[in-house]
Formats: C-alpha cells, sequence, structure tokens
C-alpha cells in the first residue's frame, strides 16, 4: 500500500524517483520522502529529503538541480507512527549513511528497538520500518547486501525493503517478504519499484522478486538470491501496459476514465475466451483438466471489499448455472478460523491488485491444508497470481482510482466464463450454451447503453447530493449490486450508506427511512420484479424518496419512482453488468459535487498490503 522506488545509472536520480513516486502515489499517500547519494562525496551523508503530504509538497522541496544518480523513494501510507515528516521515509542511521524504505509491518519492531536503543541507536521516528536502517549499520562491515541480510534474520513480519549506502556508490539492495518489490532492467541502468508503473515510462524488462529474496544492483548489473545465497536465476518478464494506459486520457480522474473504459475492459476479459462452437468456455490458465473440473463438488471465494461483492455476484452465477453449492468468504474472517478444507473443492482468491494482505495470508492458509486456490486477478505478476495454482487474469489494465470499478466488471466476467465452463462440465446443455455465450456477447452493448445515462445520473446525483444517509436495495444477484453500490458512495463521497437484501429490509433497516433518506433500488427483471416492486411501495408509503434503477422499459417503475434510471434490458442473470454502471458513476458525482477528492479519498489506499 506505500510505494518504493529505486534508481541506479546515469541520470540524475531525484527527478526520475520523484517522478516514479508520482505514479506510485494511488499506493499511499500521506507523506512521501527520496535519499540520493552525493556524488563527489562518497562517505558523506545522503541527502535525504521528506515531506509531509502528497508528492506535490516533496517535488517543491526537491532542487532541481540535487545532483547523484543513485536513490531511493517512498510514498507512504501510514501504519505505525502518524502522518509527520519525521515518520515518512526513507529512514537513515545514525551516520546518516544508510538509508532505507519499508512497505510492510516488522511485527517485533518493540523489541528490536529496545536491543538497538540500548547499542547506542537514537531513533527519530515512531515507525517500525526505522529499526532496519540500524539493523543495517549495526552490521555493516563494507558490503551493504551482506549488512542487510544480516539485518533480515532478525526481522518478524512482512517487508519490501530498499536500502542504500553512501560508502556503495551506485548500489541498491533490496529484499522481499510478503510486500511486492520488481526490479526493472535499463540499458546502463536500474530500477527498483514495488509496482511496475514507477519505471514503464524507462524500461518495461521486469524480473518479479518472490519472498525472502534479496536483489543488489548497480547501473548495469543485478543479482538475485533467496535468504540462504543460494543464486536465483531471474526470469525476465516484459509489460505490456502502454503508459498512456495509466494517463487520465482527457478524464477529470481516475475514476471517471475507469468507469467509461468498462466497454472496452469487459470485452477484452471475454476476448479469445469463448468457445461458440461448442457452446462454452475456454480458460487456460485453469491447470485443471476435464476430468478435475468435473470432480468440483463446491466452491469458496476468498476476497475483500469490492472483490468480495463480486465473489457474491460469483456464487449466484456458479451455483445457478452449474449447480454447485458456492460461499464467498472475506478473506480476513477465514484467515483466523481455523478453515475446513474439504475434499474436492476449489478455492477463488479474487483481487484486482493481487496483493492483499488479507486473501493472500487466508489463500496461504488454506493451501497449507492441501486446497486447490485459483486466482481471479488483474495485476500481472502478482503475488496472488504467481502463488495460486492457476487462475484468470481479468486485464481490466491498471486500475489507478483507489474505488474499483472497472477491475470489478472484468471480475465479473471472469465469473460468467468459469460458471459456463463449470456448468458445460456438468449439467448445462449445447443449447443453453450457446444461448448463454450470445447473451454475454451483447453485454459490451449495454454496458455502453448504461454509461449513456450519465447526465441523468448526475442531475439526480446534484439533487440527493446532500443526503447524509442512503439505502441500496436489490434482491437475488443484484443484492451484491446494492452492497457494491453502497461501498462506492461511502468510499469516495463519506456519506453513510447502506447496502441491504430488499426482502431483508422490512427486518430493521426501514427504520432509517425518512423524506431525507433516499432509497436506491435496483430492481430486477426476472421473478424477483414484482417482490420488488412491493419493497418499492413500502418504501414510498413511508414517506422516502426512490431512485430506481430498472430496464429502460420498466414503466411501472418508472411511474412509481421518484427518479429513474433506465438502463438497457438485458437476461436478469446478466443485470449486475447494467446495474452497476449508474451506481458507479452516482457515487462519482455525488463526490464531485461535495468537492471530494476522487482519486484518492481520505484514510483509503490502492491495495491493502497490511493487515
Ligand atoms: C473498493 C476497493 C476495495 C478493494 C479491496 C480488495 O473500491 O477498491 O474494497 O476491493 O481492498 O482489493 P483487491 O481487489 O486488490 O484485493
Amino acid at each position: 500500500m506505500c510505494g518504493i522506488v529505486g534508481y541506479t545509472g546515469p541520470r540524475q536520480a531525484s527527478r526520475i524517483l520523484v517522478e516514479g513516486l508520482k505514479r506510485l502515489e494511488y499506493r499511499g499517500y500521506d507523506s512521501a520522502g527520496i535519499a540520493v547519494q552525493r556524488p563527489a562525496d562518497a562517505g558523506s551523508p545522503l541527502a535525504v529529503i521528506k515531506r509531509k503530504g502528497k508528492i506535490a509538497e516533496l517535488r517543491s522541496a526537491v532542487p532541481k538541480d540535487l545532483p547523484g544518480t543513485c536513490g531511493i523513494g517512498h510514498t507512504r501510507w501510514a501504519t505505525h507512527g502518524g502522518v509527520t515528516d519525521a515518520n515518512a521515509h526513507p529512514h537513515c542511521d545514525a551516520s546518516g549513511k544508510v538509508a532505507v524504505v519499508h512497505n510492510g509491518i516488522i511485527e517485533n519492531h518493540v523489541a528490536l528497538r529496545e536491543t538497538l536503543e540500548k547499542e547506542g541507536a537514537v531513533f527519530k521516528s515512531e515507525t517500525d520500518s526505522e529499526v532496519i536502517a540500524h539493523l543495517v549499520a549495526f552490521y555493516y562491515k563494507g558490503d551493504l547486501e551482506e549488512a542487510l541480510r544480516a539485518a533480515l534474520r532478525h526481522l518478524t513480519g512482512t517487508y519490501g525493503i530498499a536500502c542504500i549506502h553512501s560508502d556503495e556508490p551506485g548500489r541498491i539492495v533490496g529484499a522481499r517478504n510478503g510486500s511486492p518489490l520488481v526490479v526493472g532492467v535499463g540499458s546502463g541502468e536500474m530500477f527498483l519499484a514495488s509496482d511496475v508503473t514507477a519505471m514503464l515510462a524507462h524500461t518495461r524488462q521486469v524480473v518479479y522478486l518472490n519472498d525472502r529474496e534479496v536483489v543488489s544492483m548497480s547501473a548495469d548489473d543485478f543479482r538475485i538470491a533467496d535468504l540462504e545465497e543460494n543464486a536465483v536465476d531471474p526470469k525476465i518478464d516484459r509489460i505490456e501496459w502502454d503508459l498512456e494506459e495509466i494517463e487520465k486520457e482527457g478524464f477529470a480522474c481516475y475514476m471517471e476514465k475507469e468507469i467509461f473504459e468498462q466497454a472496452e475492459s469487459v470485452p477484452r476479459a471475454l476476448s479469445g475466451r469463448v468457445d461458440r462452437e461448442n457452446g462454452t468456455a475456454k480458460l487456460g490458465g485453469l491447470n485443471l483438466t476435464r476430468k478435475e473440473l468435473h470432480a468440483i463438488e463446491r466452491v469458496r471465494v476468498i476476497a475483500a471489499g469490492t472483490s468480495w461483492h463480486a465473489g457474491l455476484v460469483g456464487a449466484y452465477i456458479l451455483e445457478s448455472l452449474a449447480r454447485v453449492p458456492v460461499v464467498a468468504e472475506l478473506a480476513s474472517e477465514l484467515r483466523y478460523r481455523n478453515p475446513v478444507v474439504e475434499p474436492n473443492t476449489l478455492y477463488l482468491a479474487v483481487s484486482q491488485s493481487g496483493e492483499t494482505a488479507d486473501t493472500l495470508f487466508a489463500m496461504r492458509e488454506v493451501q497449507r491444508r492441501g486446497a486447490t486456490v485459483l486466482g481471479i486477478c488483474n495485476v500481472v505478476g502478482s503475488t496472488i497470481a504467481r502463488e495460486s495454482d492457476g487462475g484468470i487474469y481479468v486485464h481490466s489494465g491498471p486500475e489507478i482510482a483507489v474505488a474499483s470499478t472497472k477491475a470489478f466488471t472484468s471480475q465479473l466476467a471472469a465469473f460468467y466464463l468459469l460458471g459456463l465452463l463449470l456448468a458445460r462440465t456438468h449439467d448445462l446443455s449445447h443449447a443453453e450454451g450457446v444461448r448463454f455465450i450470445k447473451q454475454l456477447d451483447a453485454i459490451p452493448e449495454a454496458i455502453k447503453g448504461a454509461l449513456a445515462t450519465r447526465d441523468k445520473v448526475q442531475a439526480i446525483a446534484k439533487k440527493y447530493a446532500r443526503s447524509g444517509d442512503w439505502l441500496f436495495l436489490g434482491r437475488g444477484i443484484l443484492y451484491p449490486i446494492a452492497l457494491e453500490g453502497a461501498l462506492k458512495l461511502k468510499e469516495i463521497s463519506y456519506a453513510h450508506a447502506e447496502g441491504c437484501g430488499a426482502g431483508e429490509m422490512k427486518h430493521g433497516t426501514i427504520a432509517l427511512v425518512d423524506a431525507e433518506t433516499p432509497s436506491v433500488f435496483l430492481v430486477p427483471s426476472g421473478h424477483l420484479r414484482e417482490k420488488t416492486i412491493s419493497n418499492i411501495k413500502e418504501i414510498k408509503a413511508r414517506g422516502g424518496p426512490v431512485i430506481a434503477v430498472a430496464d429502460s422499459d420498466d414503466r411501472e417503475v418508472e411511474s412509481l419512482a421518484d427518479d429513474f434510471i433506465g438502463v438497457p434490458p438485458v437476461d436478469a442473470l446478466f443485470q449486475p453488468f447494467t446495474q452497476i454502471v449508474p451506481l458507479q458513476m452516482l457515487a462519482y458525482f455525488v463526490a464531485l459535487e461535495l468537492g471530494r477528492d476522487v482519486d484518492q479519498p481520505r484514510n483509503l489506499a490502492k491495495s491493502v498490503t497490511v493487515e
């Protein structure tokens, strides 16, 4: 959730570091800093500049002509210690010769700090990370890699670390355990970052470090070895994402851009994965034989936040299509529950980033008990993608806004494909499979139609923007969409919103209904439509304003609701695609109306790599 960047080469390091941090800002954004080796003066303390606030604060504090061609940088999302200049990374030892940036949590930092203080170390911050700098200095005998290895032996917890020493010009040493770290291989220059976006402007050749690996790099060389010092043969991957994919492309913010990209990102998730002739799906990455697929008796989804909501929709799809029982589990609950792993159960770890600590640790826990886990991830090469037994990349492209939108609909696409494949290995007929694919083919156009409600949604957002409480109500496959609509609004507008099963409402939540509290109803087109209409009437009878999202030709709902958002009619099973889009836009426009920081809402970070 924090971001790391490192550079060594012939160019001015500070510029590359600050630019890299700007690209990483979405990962964490309460303070930032850089440390650069002073060129002419090996052995003198490092130049360290740190600032509370966004990267812009750091940028204006860094002298334009700061010399030095090797350095490290960090953007922080506070876990231990408040948001202050002192707590910002990099952290240094007493001599100022060692600088360290760290993502993750050092669980035994209190004990280490006490020991180091007894040895004379003076701490300048309240962070857990600072112990690493003092430990490295303690062990330093002229070889930074050796010193870092010695320090790592004392650390309990998770880390992605980059470290420099002023006595070793041009060298960066890094290590990973539970927090991502990627080496960027340039021509006569090297990069180290927690995320490829930080270096994409300079190189596309990358090497993903695995847990318990250490890298040592200079401008034209790098080597990787594990903690036991066994050399690791590096596998160089090529990044295909374009930098412009990460730019805003004329939209006011990333979230708006990402919402409007969904008519392209969903077909990307489906592309090449539909077998029209056989009425089924082709998912090569699953690493499961037909026999193994056929033997699956139940499915469990592990995920957090929006990805969990995708899992709830997925549970509905898989159950109704393939007739296998499915439970979507909150990763943060599962990992501490001493879970029972039943035979013939397929686990699905769903995660946009592929780095969410709760999901990753829950996945490892069930793997330890013999479970087969497939990943449904967006970020290629992410930890969950690499550690799972197979999986589906959703290919939504980089998602920069903290609030997840396009990754969600791409995760849904992955579930529809998996549902089709599983169903065809069970009971679904060829004709039904072909019909299902036809319906899936129509989804990108339907998403375009849903996006075309933009102006209507914006007007509704303006009308209700000052409401402090909102209800989102849905049934069946639209119940998770109600949860997701409420989460989106909360995250970026800070209004209180509650997602509720429309049938469950009468058991308590209806007490919240009054003239100031809008209820957003997601109206299904199938057998639950009438029931939902009754729920709308119950709210209307109590004076609550109703915003309804329904098929555009549903005149009855249009006349009942105070405000109506008509989306293209699709089969009830596919309505999550068309109904979530206006809810994403509603959250976006309400937040805009309230002047919120849409892409970087308070207290949140894009990828939650701590508990
Ligand atoms: C909500 C949101 C979060 C994430 C959650 C899991 O908009 O973005 O709730 O969905 O933190 O993240 P991933 O999918 O990266 O595991």
